[in-house]
């Protein structure tokens, strides 16, 4: 698949629709709480800006549904983004219509402007070609950098490619690149880590990586379904009973080579989630009554920490325990801390790891990669075409 990037684009005097992930995290007052996404589309604005680009940004934010929503809207992401590349941004609360055409047509080389919200529009998550061609009429090239959303087949995600010569951004060739390496050729010994809750978004991965992989380290309440499926009692763990046999074939084609597969052998448990909670370590045979498993144990850790020191490629998504809160805490820390140890490739991804970095204090430049696709980084793991990739790779100059 070839992909065309903006090495091969003359931006000058252009007017771009520049697609970014600028889905990132609010607190309750609506502040920023993680803007890895915004100055990770930062080289893209300024390269397109500084070569007398007109650049218009689209993103998303959230599940509105085609609602206009006061608490989704991309004002707290302009003052960002303001404040960041230390330039005027243009922000304006539409995507399409004669407000929008005036601002676009006002616009100076050089000059940036950040369009509403995308998902205010029912055309966008329905790829709507007449929704599609409104935005496509704003400018001459598409360029999308949005990788966190390219698994979408969305009007500005894939749509507009179909419209526009299209182009990969800075981040996105550079996602693509790295990830594209793991699957062709990873260094072995090959280490996946797989947390966070559901069984469903981790599955095809763990399929696609059955031959390639070496060691799959299971954690957080992903593992309290593996456990349950292996035959556990897991007390009162939040689990997915219903995934139970998803989750035996999984462990059935692993089990030629069973020692690959890794379940916890002790956890952490407690009655309740709370800052105040009493805690015991048990081995998972010890398991039961109203005991909630919210990390992993002392010897699990361990065992993983030898895995991961060894690893020639390490692929984490999803903590393994319940971080967030103190006493829980210690299993994702010291895999965290192992990972950005380990002199192998390291590649981690989803709002969840990330922030679990940020909080224990390890800066991403102590890992080869930190994708910004929580869905898309698995999804492009699974080995799967992705809508937003494909368009580009497709598209006509
Ligand atoms: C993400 O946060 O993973 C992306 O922005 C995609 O968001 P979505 O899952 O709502 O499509």
């Amino acid at each position: 698949m070839k992909l065309k990037t903006l090495h091969d684009l003359d931006p000058k005097g252009k007017k771009i629709l520049l697609r970014v992930d600028f889905n990132v995290p609010l607190d309750e007052n609506r502040e920023i709480t993680d803007d890895t996404r915004i100055r990770k589309a930062l080289p893209t604005i300024q390269y397109l800006a500084s070569r007398g680009a007109k650049v218009i940004v689209l993103s998303h934010m959230g599940r509105p549904k085609g609602q206009f929503l006061d608490d989704l809207r991309l004002d707290k992401v302009a003052d960002r983004l303001k404040e960041l590349l230390s330039e005027p941004v243009g922000y304006i609360h539409e995507c399409v219509g004669p407000g929008v055409e005036d601002a676009v047509s006002e616009m100076l080389e050089g000059e940036v402007l950040l369009l509403e919200n995308t998902r205010f529009y029912h055309g966008e998550e329905l790829n709507d070609e007449e929704f599609v061609l409104e935005i496509a009429n704003l400018g001459d090239v598409f360029v999308s950098d949005a990788f966190g959303a390219v698994h979408r087949a969305h009007a500005t995600t894939a749509g507009l490619a179909d419209h526009l010569p299209s182009y990969a951004g800075l981040l996105l060739e550079r996602e693509i690149e790295v990830l594209s390496g793991i699957l062709k050729e990873p260094s072995k010994p090959v280490v996946l880590i797989m947390g966070g809750a559901k069984i469903d978004t981790k599955i095809g991965v763990l399929r696609n990586f059955i031959d390639k992989g070496d060691a799959f380290l299971i954690g957080g309440g992903l593992a309290s379904t593996f456990l349950y499926a292996a035959g556990h009692n897991v007390g009162d763990s939040l689990y997915e009973p219903d995934k139970k046999e998803i989750a035996q074939a999984i462990m059935l084609a692993a089990e030629k080579d069973m020692d690959k597969f890794i379940l916890p052998q002790d956890v952490l448990v407690a009655s309740e989630a709370s800052e105040n909670a009493e805690t015991l370590t048990v081995p998972v045979s010890d398991i039961e009554g109203d005991m909630k498993i919210f990390d992993i144990g002392e010897k699990t850790i361990d065992r993983f920490c030898e895995f991961i020191a060894r690893a020639g490629t390490v692929i984490w998504n999803g903590p393994v325990g319940l971080f967030e809160m103190g006493p829980f805490e210690e299993g994702t820390r010291r895999i965290a801390e192992a990972v950005a140890e380990c002199p192998g490739v390291t590649i981690l991804g989803g709002g969840d790891t990330i922030a679990a970095i940020k909080k224990f204090g390890l800066a991403e430049e102590r890992f080869t990669h930190v994708s910004t696709g929580g869905g898309a980084m698995l999804e492009f793991l699974e080995g799967k075409e992705l809508p937003g990739i494909v368009g580009i790779s497709k598209s006509e100059s």
